[in-house]
């Protein structure tokens, strides 16, 4: 069975009263469903910093296992660096980090050195990176900090005019553009995101070259988010 993972990014989205609604449905969801426990699918929640704590006391009680995952991570490690959130912080919270998401990359900032000094960050507190790429300039950036990125990392592959548009790349263009991804990196997972829904999942996780996917939008919603889990669960 190929092991696959599904990670939802909710990026800006959902107030502390949303996130109870949205828990209470996927609960409900999971617990009606036949096929609970899907073995070979990892799910990760990435909800913004302030839902951290209430997802950590509530999801420990579905019968499905949702790792949780910061959206980011600090460059910075604890002390006076007002706003940001440290490795420290998440240590125990989370247990992957995305680092670089494009929408950080070209409104917020980030660079390739500010990727590879979080990296250092979330690898220093066990926290799994999950480092976003647009681009093979980007992969090779990554590779030449860390060449054994493959050792500990995924990569969340994501065109850009893919991501939030509706408009998906084709399963086989992101598979190649994943074996590309591997050959520089070597054999790590390589999820596909980018209008990712619970229609068009299953052409992705068929691929040889990826592993699962990144959702944004579908995964605000927890009963488009939960079908795509399950149908991850009946293609691996
Ligand atoms: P989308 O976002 O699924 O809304 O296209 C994907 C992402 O940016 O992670």
């Amino acid at each position: 069975m190929k092991k696959l993972i599904v990670l939802g990014n909710w990026k800006s989205e959902k107030t502390l009263q949303d996130a109870t609604v949205w828990m209470e449905t996927f609960a409900s969801l999971v617990r009606q469903s036949e096929r609970q426990q899907q073995p070979d699918v990892t799910t990760i929640l990435c909800p913004a910093f302030i839902h951290l704590p209430y997802f950590s006391g509530h999801l420990g009680s579905l019968p499905l296992r949702v790792a949780l995952g910061a959206q980011t991570i600090s460059a910075y490690p604890a002390g006076p660096y007002t706003g940001e959130i440290s490795a420290d912080m998440l240590s125990g919270l989370v247990s992957y980090a995305m680092i670089g998401h494009s929408e950080r990359r070209r409104l917020l900032g980030e660079t390739d050195a500010s990727v590879r000094a979080k990296v250092e960050m979330a690898r220093a507190r066990e926290i799994a990176p999950v480092v976003c790429v647009s681009e093979l300039d980007e992969v090779r950036a990554l590779h030449d900090a860390y060449p054994d990125y493959e050792t500990y990392g995924t990569i969340l592959y994501e065109p850009l005019a893919a991501i939030g548009s509706g408009q998906p790349d084709t399963p086989e263009n992101a598979d190649a553009k994943a074996s590309e991804i591997q050959a520089i990196l070597g054999k790590l997972p390589v999820l596909y995101g980018g209008s990712v829904k619970p229609e068009n999942a299953s052409g992705f996780f068929a691929m040889p070259h990826i592993s699962g996917v990144g959702v944004g939008g579908a995964s605000l919603d927890p009963g488009k988010f939960y079908e795509i889990i399950e149908s991850a669960g009946s293609s691996g």
